[in-house]
């Protein structure tokens, strides 16, 4: 039976009964857009992760698109970031204007190497924005103490760590705005596009809840500029039922990661380091060899599927080649991008799956050289 890298279906079968009352309280409301359900889900969110206030929009995406508008980033700015993130990080600056300006990263995490920081910052520099990649955050203290020196202001890109947290703060609760994505892959992720930004500012607040909706406060009334960018009732409503699971899909998703921790130690693949203060929750777990792509292929033919995230450093892709970069001037960067692989993790992965994954890869890499 194959093995899927990230699959929803048990999930869904465990929970169709809540699943299906959301839509039926939804249809049955009478009210479809920006009504109670996002407001709710808004609320519980943030407070979730440990702020006061929560705009729901269309994706994490316009998430961050509408965080760094909000914090005044367009162009003629520059905003630094890691090149090894998904691309919607980088479409995000580009959007609105300003220049995306990339940090290698540190090779045992895979994140954004806070020392390198401030050899990129010019007068040009408004925004640093850190991403929590793979489930764990970066080093928000190194990179609020930069900002704080150098006026600059920080989002951070939560799209793969709900309910993570660092030194004890959760993601999203460490810098003045914070986005977050409800993509189905995520760790909280609902049956199609969705995005939140938090913040603990309610100016903030209350310009990105203009920001979401044509710049008005009351309907047909443009107070600024603005743009559609919805979370709808729909997806509110399921994302507010499936909240109250997050801290067992995440418990659940480290459960999984301390097995392959401890079953695949000896085995000359790298496995996922976490930083100290660090609660991971392992939105994937990230493995490393050189011959990866051997890997990938045998596993294959076991009908077990791995994903890589990501193959193609951002710097180094036909679209983004304009900004100027060579291949060479990332190298943690790009020497992971060849060597990194994903294993099967999702919460409803059952232990016996996990078990073929973990003895076929065991057999693999005894025969690798
Ligand atoms: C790190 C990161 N940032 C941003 C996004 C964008 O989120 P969305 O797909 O909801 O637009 C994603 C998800 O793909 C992501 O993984």
């Amino acid at each position: 039976m194959e093995i899927k890298v990230w699959d929803y279906l048990k999930e869904y079968e465990n929970e169709k009964h809540e699943i299906h009352a959301a839509i039926e309280k939804v249809l049955n409301s009478g009210r479809l857009i920006l009504g109670d359900s996002v407001k709710n889900f808004e609320e519980a969110f943030a407070g979730y992760c440990g702020v006061n206030f929560g705009v729901g929009v269309n994706s994490g995406t316009d998430a961050l698109f509408l965080g760094l508008k909000a914090l005044g980033v367009g162009a003629g700015d520059e905003v630094i970031t890691v090149a090894n993130t998904a691309v919607p990080t980088v479409s995000a600056i580009v959007a609105t204007g300003a220049k995306p300006v990339f940090v290698d990263i540190n090779p045992a995490t895979y994140l954004m190497d806070t020392t390198l920081i401030e050899t990129v910052i010019t007068e040009k520099t408004k925004c640093i924005l850190p991403v929590h990649l793979y489930g764990q955050c970066v080093d928000m203290k190194s990179v609020n103490d930069i900002a704080s020196a150098y006026g600059l202001k920080v989002l951070e890109d939560c799209a793969q760590s709900h309910g993570a947290s660092f030194n004890g703060k959760k993601a999203g609760s460490m810098s003045t705005l914070s986005a977050f994505s409800f993509y189905p892959t995520k760790v909280l992720g609902g049956f199609g596009d969705g995005g939140m930004i938090i913040t603990g500012d309610e100016n903030l607040y209350k310009k990105l809840r203009r920001l979401r909706f044509y710049g008005m406060e009351k309907t047909y009334y443009s107070e600024e500029h603005g743009y559609n960018s919805r979370l709808d009732e729909l997806h509110a409503e399921i994302l507010l039922r499936k909240l109250s699971h997050l801290d067992e899909y995440i418990a659940r998703r480290k459960e999984i990661a301390y097995v392959y921790d401890q079953s695949l130690a000896m085995t000359g693949i790298s496995l996922p380091e976490t930083i100290t203060g660090n609660e991971h929750v392992y939105h994937l777990y990230v493995c490393r060899h050189p011959k990866r792509d051997r890997i990938i292929s045998q596993l294959k033919t076991k009908d077990i599927f791995v994903n890589i995230n990501y193959p193609w450093p951002i710097h180094t892709m036909t679209g983004y080649r304009y900004l100027g970069y060579e291949i060479g001037d990332l190298p943690h960067t790009e020497k992971a991008a060849n060597e990194i692989f994903n294993l099967p993790m999702y919460p409803s992965l059952t232990n016996g799956e996990q078990e073929t994954v973990i003895t076929e890869l065991r057999k693999i890499s005894d025969n690798i050289d």
